[in-house]
């Protein structure tokens, strides 16, 4: 919904069922004093201003867990994609350059027995690592909360710098918050191996888009999978879809119909807890009890 008419229309509003492109932050909660819920149809919530909900004693909830596993089957898709140059070999056969079959043409970077480096090892992350076993990769990662636990897929902790350094593959996992802007943005790219792949299945601006360009056009790292990017939507023109070494999805993610139909249910099932006056199933902010319910329901 356009911002102005989402704007104009939650004055009488007891819940709001965001989509990830919905800010949710002051000006919008101001206009909307009813509400007894936002819950967001996404895992991931940058767009709310959650600290604000939560002083108005609003419960925020996501769609966590139930797109897990489908999200990391496409970050691995993109790896692949990327790394091995799908993009550029399907442009050449469309372009109709497909002649004798060429012991040289597209030589990718290997995806088995590389070492791929997670940044943010939460659920989508380790989803990630699990995958990377079955490809016989050695797995490096970056967390806030140290060491793998047991139970938790093989993979050894390091510090950002040495998985920049050292890792053939990188996945960006984290979510998008002040520490994690731009946090791929020249030096990291200065850093990281020439012909290494960046995956980016979090959010965009986790990456400073325009240093990107600059890298992936000096060859300063070999390719770029992304299914996010800033800005979002980008336009059929921007400089980064001109270059062969980008592989670029629209957000598609979690786009599978059971995941999806799983995380429009999920998201429902929070806002009808909150209807009910009961904690939501799948809160951001679990120390805000419910709210009375409105009086309507
Ligand atoms: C999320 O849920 O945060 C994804 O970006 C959409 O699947």
């Amino acid at each position: 919904m356009p911002r102005g008419d989402l704007l104009s229309r939650v004055a009488d509003a007891d819940g709001l069922y965001s989509m990830l492109t919905d800010r949710v932050d002051e000006e919008l909660l101001t206009l909307a004093p009813k509400l007894v819920v936002v819950s967001n149809m996404a895992v991931g919530y940058d767009n709310i201003d959650v600290a604000a909900c939560t002083a108005r004693g609003i419960p925020v909830g996501h769609t966590p867990n139930v797109l897990t596993e489908t999200v990391a089957d496409t970050a691995f898709g993109l790896l692949i994609a990327a790394a091995r140059r799908f993009g550029e070999g399907v442009d050449h056969v469309r372009d109709g350059k497909w002649g004798q079959w060429e012991p040289n043409l597209l030589w990718g970077a290997e995806i088995h027995g590389s070492t791929l480096g997670i940044v943010g090892f939460g659920r989508i992350g380790m989803a990630v690592a699990r995958r990377a076993a079955g490809f016989g990769m050695k797995v490096i990662f970056t967390s806030r909360r140290g060491a793998a636990a047991s139970g938790e897929p093989e993979a050894t902790a390091v510090d950002l710098e040495e998985l920049l350094t050292t890792a053939d593959h990188i996945v960006i996992a984290v979510p998008l918050s002040d520490e994690t802007h731009h946090m791929f943005g020249e030096r990291a790219f200065a850093a990281m191996k020439s012909s290494a792949t960046l995956v980016n299945i979090s959010r965009g601006p986790t990456v400073d888009t325009a240093a990107l360009v600059a890298a992936l056009r000096t060859g300063q790292i070999g390719a770029a999978g992304l299914d996010v990017v800033d800005p979002e939507p980008l336009p059929g023109d921007h400089p980064l879809l001109e270059l062969p070494n980008a592989f670029v999805i629209p957000h598609l993610g979690s786009s599978t119909a059971r995941t999806r139909i799983a995380m429009a249910n999920l998201a429902a099932d929070n806002v009808a807890a909150a209807f009910a006056g009961r904690p939501l199933p799948a809160a951001v902010n679990p120390a805000v009890g419910p709210r009375p319910p409105p009086a309507a329901i």
